[in-house]
C-alpha cells in the first residue's frame, strides 16, 4: 500500500468489511504505531474514526469494547501482551504458587462436593494459560482428581487459545503427566451442564463498562467522539439516560461532575452462572482488581508497556481496563440467589491458602540465593498491601445450600 489514496476513495464511502479489508493490507505493509506527538494512527484508530464519522459518537462502551476485541486489531485478538516483555503482568505470571495454590482449592471444593465426576473445571479470560497450568500440576497430587475433570477454557482470542493448548500440553509432556480433556469456548453458555469449578482472574476488568457524568441533576452517557482537528475526544450524550443503575450502594447522593460506571456483561455472567447452579454444584473464584466499597469516580485507563497512557490514543496496541466494582458485583450476585463469600483482598486468600509455606518450601528447594529469592519476591508481589495485596480483591461464588469452599473467614461471608 503506497500511502497514497485517490479521491472519493474515501473511507467513510465503504462498508465497514471494505474498511477492513483496506486496513488489513495497511497493517501488513507496515508498522503503525501513533507517535508521542498523536500524528500517526494506529489501524483501529482509523477504522474508529470511520466509525464515527458514519454513524457518530460511540458509547465509551463500544469503544472499549472495540479496542479490547475489534476482530482485525483489537488489542486480545492477534497478540500476546503479557510478562516483562508485553504490557503488563498477572498474578500467574508473577509467581507459580498463585496457581497451584488455587488448583488446590479447586480439589479441595471437589472434595467436598463428593468428588463428582464429569465436574467442569472452566477458566474465563486464561491469557497465557499460566494459571491453568500450574493449577493443573498442583492437582496433579491427587490423580482421581484429574480423573474426574474436563478443562474448558472460555476465550475470545484465538492467538491466545493457541498459546494455552502450547503451554498446557508442553508442561504435561515434560513432566510425563496425563492431562484432562481440553475444550475452548467463546462464551461460559458453550460449556456443557455438570458440576462446576470455575476461576477467573483479571477476567472481568475486560469487559467494557459504560459510563456515565452527573450535570444539572441528570446521568448523561459519557461517549467516544471527535473533536475539530479529528483527533478522538470524550463528549456527553445529548439525551438524559433514565436510570443508569441502582444507586442504592452510593455512599451519597451524586453531585455535578460525578462519574458512574456500570459493567452489563458481569450481569450476563453472573446470570449464566446462577443458570448453572440451579441444576448442579457451582463454585466459582473470581479474582480481580477493584473497589470493595462502591463509589463514584472515572476507573477508565489504558497500560502500554508497563505504564499508564491516555485511553484515547493507542488503540489496539493498549490494553483498556476500568476497576471492578466489588459491591454491585456482590449484590447482583445474591439477587440472583447465589451465595457470595468475600470480597476479601488477594493477600489475605492467599495466606490462608498457605501462600508463605508453599513460597518457603520453594526457597528452600533452591540451589542458589538467587533462586530463593525469586520466589520471595514474587510471594511479596503477590500479597503485600502497597503491591497486589490490597488492590486485588477475591470473591467466591457458590450455589444455594452448597459447599463454600476454603479461603475465606467466616466472617467475609456475605449471604448465609
Ligand atoms: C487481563 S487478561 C487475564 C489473563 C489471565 N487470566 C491471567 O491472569 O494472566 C484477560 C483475558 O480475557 C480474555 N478476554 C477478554 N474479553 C473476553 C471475553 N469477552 N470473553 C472471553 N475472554 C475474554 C483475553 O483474551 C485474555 O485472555
Amino acid at each position: 500500500m503506497s500511502g497514497k489514496r485517490k479521491k472519493g476513495d474515501d473511507l467513510t464511502d465503504r462498508g465497514d468489511d471494505g474498511v477492513e479489508e483496506f486496513l488489513g493490507k495497511f497493517f501488513e505493509s507496515v508498522s503503525v504505531r501513533q507517535d508521542s506527538e498523536g500524528d500517526v494512527d494506529t489501524p483501529l484508530a482509523i477504522k474508529l474514526k470511520a466509525r464515527i464519522k458514519q454513524q457518530g459518537p460511540l458509547t465509551l462502551h463500544d469503544y472499549m469494547e472495540a479496542c479490547l476485541g475489534d476482530p482485525a486489531f483489537g488489542y486480545y485478538i492477534a497478540r500476546d501482551p503479557f510478562g516483562a516483555n508485553g504490557d503488563f503482568i498477572t498474578a500467574p505470571d508473577v509467581s507459580q504458587i498463585f496457581g497451584e495454590l488455587l488448583g488446590l482449592w479447586c480439589v479441595q471444593v471437589w472434595a467436598e462436593l463428593g468428588q463428582p465426576g464429569n465436574c467442569k473445571l472452566i477458566e474465563l479470560g486464561p491469557g497465557r494459560g499460566t494459571l491453568m497450568s500450574d493449577a493443573l500440576r498442583a492437582a496433579s497430587l491427587v490423580p482421581e482428581f484429574l480423573q474426574s475433570v474436563e478443562v474448558h477454557f472460555v476465550e475470545t482470542s484465538k492467538a491466545l487459545c493457541a498459546r494455552q493448548e502450547q503451554l498446557i500440553k508442553a508442561q504435561a509432556k515434560e513432566h510425563g503427566r496425563e492431562i484432562p480433556q481440553l475444550f475452548w469456548h467463546d462464551r461460559l453458555e458453550g460449556v456443557p451442564p455438570g458440576p462446576s469449578l470455575l476461576l477467573a482472574n483479571e477476567f472481568l476488568d475486560a469487559l467494557p463498562i459504560r459510563q456515565y457524568q452527573f450535570k444539572h441533576e441528570a446521568w448523561y452517557e459519557r461517549m467516544v467522539g471527535l473533536d475539530e482537528t479529528g483527533a478522538f475526544t470524550y463528549l456527553l450524550a445529548d439525551q438524559v439516560s433514565n436510570n443508569p443503575d441502582d444507586l442504592s450502594l452510593m455512599p451519597s447522593a451524586p453531585v455535578d461532575g460525578d462519574y458512574l460506571e456500570t459493567r452489563p456483561a458481569t450481569k450476563r455472567l453472573l446470570k449464566q452462572i446462577a443458570k448453572r447452579a440451579s441444576t448442579h454444584p457451582f463454585n466459582g473464584l473470581l479474582i480481580d482488581y477493584g473497589y470493595g466499597i462502591r463509589t463514584f469516580g472515572d476507573s477508565f485507563q489504558a497500560l502500554n508497556s508497563h505504564q499508564f497512557s491516555d485511553p484515547l490514543r493507542d488503540q489496539g496496541l493498549a490494553d483498556v481496563t476500568a476497576h471492578v466494582d466489588f459491591a454491585s458485583l456482590v449484590q447482583t450476585t445474591k439477587g440472583l440467589g447465589l451465595n457470595v463469600a468475600g470480597p476479601v483482598t488477594q493477600r489475605d486468600f492467599l495466606i490462608v491458602l498457605g501462600a508463605r509455606e508453599r513460597a518457603a518450601q520453594l526457597m528452600q528447594a533452591q540451589e542458589n540465593t538467587t533462586g530463593a529469592q525469586q520466589f520471595m519476591t514474587g510471594l511479596q508481589r503477590l500479597i503485600e498491601p502497597d503491591q497486589m495485596g490490597s488492590l486485588f480483591k477475591v470473591v467466591a461464588i457458590f450455589g444455594a445450600g452448597q459447599v463454600r469452599g476454603p479461603g475465606f473467614e467466616p466472617s467475609s461471608y456475605t449471604n448465609d
